[in-house]
């Protein structure tokens, strides 16, 4: 911004109102009583795309939506009877971008109580309108959570009769067949498929139950092939309708950290989920997980890469992607939080994560974790 220059040591009064009102971070409009307008301030030109000049040469219908014209026509009269008026509303600017605003206005008379104009401060509600679907949508996901893990809870009880029962067929199928015949394997398969089948879905009742619980977790020894295993598991059913390949390079029993597995878990699962979003209209889908030593603050640590081939970060994007209800993701497909709260985790366990990504060709997170020798 350019430094403003004044020549007297004292400003006049008009002059220290202009200033301000030219400042002003909301748009400020007065219209006479045929809807003229007949003052804007400068955050009125940036707002809406309009010259001051066009402005004053129009009226108050032109910088409204179609949809709002009804209430804006009553909002006027009902505004210049009461004296004062707060309403939320619809601009229209000049490339037809339609903004929300909050109005405050209100209404000045003469002496003898003559209407002569009104005055309306208007601030653009886009910001906060989605930051509050931002809130909704992160408030039903942690419903989900909630009802998940009530699901997962109640899915228990009927698995385990159901395992149990499955457990005593199969005991009296060999009991009561001796001498194996065709009839006999084909309902000994089907009861091992069954047996099969359920335990997956007590795994899946495991983990839904494991992962919607809260914090203050126990500390304990992970071992970080078990928490991506699990994160692939919980995945799986994203990566597999993206048609993702997943390259797995990391062994059992070799890279251990402390902390709470639950909560690394979820992080593995976040950066999973965001790189499917990016590959899912890429043509190569390749998710590459590895692990190898690096050095965070002086400290070994265990990097773990998660590598895609999607679509890259902007650059212009890529400092601001860690922070709360950054998305660039449909209203409804994100919230915005997946990276900051994961950071967040990884910090609390005395690591980090960072990024590294080239536009067009693919991203790597790295999760930098303390080792832990056993
Ligand atoms: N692997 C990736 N490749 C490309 N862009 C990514 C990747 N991971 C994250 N991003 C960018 O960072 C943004 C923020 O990610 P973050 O996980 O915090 O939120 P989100 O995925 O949009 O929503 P959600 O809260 O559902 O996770 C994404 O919207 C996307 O633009
Ligand atoms: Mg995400």
């Amino acid at each position: 911004m350019s430094r403003m220059r004044i020549q007297a040591i004292e400003i006049p009064d008009a002059d220290v109102f202009k200033i301000l009102l030219d400042n002003f971070p909301d748009m400020i409009h007065s219209i006479d009583d045929n809807g003229d307008i007949v003052y804007t301030n400068r955050r009125a030109e940036t707002l809406l795309g309009y010259t001051r000049e066009e402005l004053l040469s129009m009226n108050i219908k032109q910088v409204y939506a179609e949809e709002v014209q009804e209430a804006l026509a009553r909002g006027f009269s009902d505004l210049k009877e009461k004296g004062d008026k707060m309403v939320e509303s619809l601009l229209k600017a000049k490339d037809g971008t339609k903004i929300p605003v909050e109005i405050r206005s209100f209404s000045i008379y003469d002496d003898e109580g003559r209407f002569i104009r009104t005055f309306s401060i208007l601030r653009d509600m886009r910001k906060i309108k989605d930051l509050q679907a931002s809130l909704v949508h992160a408030g039903r996901l942690a419903a989900i959570g909630e009802l998940a893990s009530g699901v997962a809870h109640d899915i228990n009880n009927p698995l385990t009769v159901i395992l149990l029962s499955n457990e005593m067929l199969l005991n009296e199928l060999k009991r009561t067949n001796i001498t194996p015949s065709d009839s006999f394997q084909k309902l000994e398969t089907m009861a091992k498929d069954i047996q099969k089948a359920s335990r997956s879905i007590q795994k899946l009742a495991d983990h839904l139950r494991n992962f919607s619980r809260g914090m203050a977790e126990k500390q304990e020894l992970i071992d970080l092939y078990n928490s991506i295993s699990d994160a692939l598991f919980i995945t799986k059913n994203k990566t597999m309708s993206a048609g993702v390949e997943i390259i797995n390079n990391i062994k059992k029993g070799t890279h251990f950290v402390t902390g709470c597995s639950n909560h690394i878990e979820q992080v593995f699962v976040n950066l999973i989920g965001n790189a499917c979003d990016a590959m899912i209209e890429r043509q190569n889908r390749q998710l590459t997980l590895s692990i190898e030593p690096a050095k965070f603050d002086n400290v070994d640590c265990w990097k773990c890469n998660i590598m895609d081939t999607g679509t890259g970060i902007p650059k212009e994007i890529i400092d601001e992607i860690f922070q709360s209800f950054f998305t660039t993701k449909p209203k409804g497909k994100g919230t915005g939080l997946g990276l900051s709260i994961s950071r967040g985790i990884v910090r609390d366990h005395k690591g980090d994560i960072i990024v590294s990504s080239k536009h067009g060709e693919g991203t790597t997170f790295s999760v930098l974790l303390p080792v832990v020798v056993v």
